[in-house]
């Protein structure tokens, strides 16, 4: 076993490496760009966003790692995360303009998509913060058609009652001129706002006509001739404190309450355990076990008078590889499911598929913490049915209805990835630990299975197999699969929302928690076949 001190110094290694990572997100187009830009007298798109929210109030920022691992500026050139305006909680874009002018580029388009269906799940208003030059030209081709998706979810988004603000602050032209075109209300700022579909250049080339940008898309010819632009802001603050006041106007009502809701006078309790020692407890090496009541007794509510206990653990006797229970969060009631000894068997699988019936019985959320190497291989078990047993896990997973949230913690292999609430099976919202590390299967024995299948194909030919010449083969195999699954890799492909702090688990989830009380939260009857 690792010492407590190994394991911390390991994550706080992962940490700052983080905070080097998001550093750069932060960072936007470089010094150069953001000092540009600040002459310009125009704010960046984070202290646009400060201004926006409710002082004090949490921001909780989406996918700050898009793109890592690419050709493209970590971050994707977009800021999104829910913040709090005016007491409601909004899904808020902002186009960080240090960066190649704001143009989307392929990851921006799928981090505004994930944003986009955050929103539609949880039922927030967005508010978009606006400054592009539009579609990225040279990688045009993967964006220009999935792209369009970007306007229909505006006017979607309106339909379902869900209202959409546009903040227009900069550059808004061609297919990004739809952006206000389709939003609820459009504010623009006065001299920086430029919203046309062909800018003068364009003009002259198409129709021969001379014009200048002020009268093709200038805030105050929007705001006076056109119509497109509801009001007409002096400054950047100008524009965020209308943005406030149309906020403040949606009369906002969330349709649901917790049973217990912490807003009730008694409060909730800080867990009992001290959430520092989260980083002593997740072994430096993930071959290790260790105990998840250990984590949730850190990032659940403590024992108080709403409470009794901080965990009840539903069937602690039966399938002791996963652990399931009841617990609350912010004075919240959650089911929790969380790998204990990595495998997932038969029992396991069965106990999940039970928990997850019982949470949707009393419409109650459910919380997955993985530490999984995936379902149990080998004779015994899959004579003793484990491909049917997974299969209804996954079942229960795909078709329960309760808001699911989802922290990725250490291991996450193989189907164990799918049954445990992977990214492929939507939860409202996916965080990884920089501990974490998933893929179809680990990286030496995905090597090794490649090695044993070449083996075979080369004896099957008639051939001799060139073991020491694989041996080379095998280890750019492994390297390359271990780098493909670690957080900063996953998290660029938005395969999460974030990376986060284990000490943050439990106000980041707390967030999530409020945010799906937008929408009613209501379990289902009404699963697939099931094959006992
Ligand atoms: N695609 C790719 N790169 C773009 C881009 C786009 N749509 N728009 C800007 N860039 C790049 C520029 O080439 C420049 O790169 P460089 O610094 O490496 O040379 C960088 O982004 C900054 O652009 P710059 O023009 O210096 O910034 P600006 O703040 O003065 O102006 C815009 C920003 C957006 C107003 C201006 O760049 C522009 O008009 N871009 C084209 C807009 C357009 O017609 N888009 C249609 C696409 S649907």
């Amino acid at each position: 076993m690792t010492s407590t001190a190994t394991n911390r110094e390991a994550m706080l290694d992962k940490l700052a490496a983080l905070d080097a990572e998001h550093a750069r997100a932060v960072g936007g187009g470089g010094e150069k760009y953001v000092a540009r830009h600040h002459d310009r007298g125009k704010l960046m798109p984070r202290e646009r966003i400060e201004l926006l929210v409710d002082e004090g109030s949490a921001f909780l920022e989406l996918s700050p790692l898009a793109g890592w691992g690419s050709d493209f500026a970590v971050g994707a050139s977009v800021v999104t995360g829910i913040g709090v305006i005016e007491g409601v909680e909004c899904m808020i874009t902002a186009n960080d303009p240090s960066v190649k002018g704001g143009a989307s580029n392929p990851w921006t388009v799928k981090k505004i998509f994930r944003a986009s269906q955050i929103a539609e799940e949880n039922g927030l208003p967005t508010v978009a913060l606006v400054e592009s030059g539009g579609a990225d030209l040279p990688t045009q081709k993967e964006i220009f058609i999935p792209g369009g998706k970007l306007f229909r979810d505006i006017t979607r988004s309106s339909a379902a009652k869900l209202p959409t603000i546009a903040l227009v602050f900069g550059n808004s032209t061609a297919g990004g001129a739809y952006v206000p075109g389709m939003s609820d209300y459009t504010v623009m700022v006065k001299e920086q706002a430029k919203v046309f579909l062909g800018g003068p250049p364009l003009v002259k080339m198409a129709t021969g006509e001379e014009s200048d940008d002020e009268s093709l898309g200038g805030a105050e010819m929007h705001a006076r001739v056109s119509g497109l632009a509801d009001y007409l802001a002096e400054d950047e603050r100008d524009a965020i404190r209308i943005g406030r006041r149309i906020v403040a106007r949606l009369n906002w009502r969330k349709p649901y309450s917790p049973p217990d809701p912490p807003r009730d006078g008694r409060g909730y309790a800080e867990p009992d355990a001290d959430p520092e020692e989260l980083l002593d407890l997740i072994p430096a090496d993930l071959k290790e076990p260790f105990d998840p009541r250990e984590v949730i007794a850190r990032i659940c509510d403590g024992v108080s008078a709403t409470n009794g206990a901080v965990f009840d653990e539903f069937k602690p006797l039966y399938g002791s590889s996963l652990v399931t229970g009841w617990a609350r969060l912010h004075g919240r009631p959650i089911g929790i499911l969380a790998n204990a000894q990595g495998v997932l068997f038969s029992e396991e699988a069965q106990k999940a598929t039970q928990f997850i019936q019982l949470a949707n019985q009393v419409d109650t959320p459910l919380l997955f913490l993985h530490n999984t190497t995936g379902y149990m291989v080998g004779k015994e078990y899959e004579q003793g049915g484990i491909i049917k047993h997974g299969a209804m896990m996954i079942n229960a997973v795909s078709n329960s209805r309760v808001p699911h949230l989802t922290v990725i913690m250490g291991a996450s292999y193989g189907a164990g990835n799918y049954g445990m609430n992977g990214r492929g099976y939507d939860p409202r919202f996916l965080f990884t630990w920089p501990s974490a590390k998933s893929a179809v299967m680990g990286p030496a024995q995905l090597a090794g299975v490649l090695e044993i299948v070449a083996r075979q194909s080369a004896e099957s030919k008639g051939e001799v197999f060139d073991a020491e010449g694989f041996k080379g083969i095998k280890e750019v195999v492994e390297a390359q699969i271990e780098e493909q699954s670690l957080p900063f890799f996953l998290s660029g492909m938005l395969y999460d929302d974030g990376v986060i702090d284990p000490r943050d688990t439990r106000t980041v989830l707390g967030i999530c928690l409020s945010v799906i009380e937008n929408k009613p939260i209501e379990g289902t009857d009404r699963f697939g076949v099931f094959r006992p």
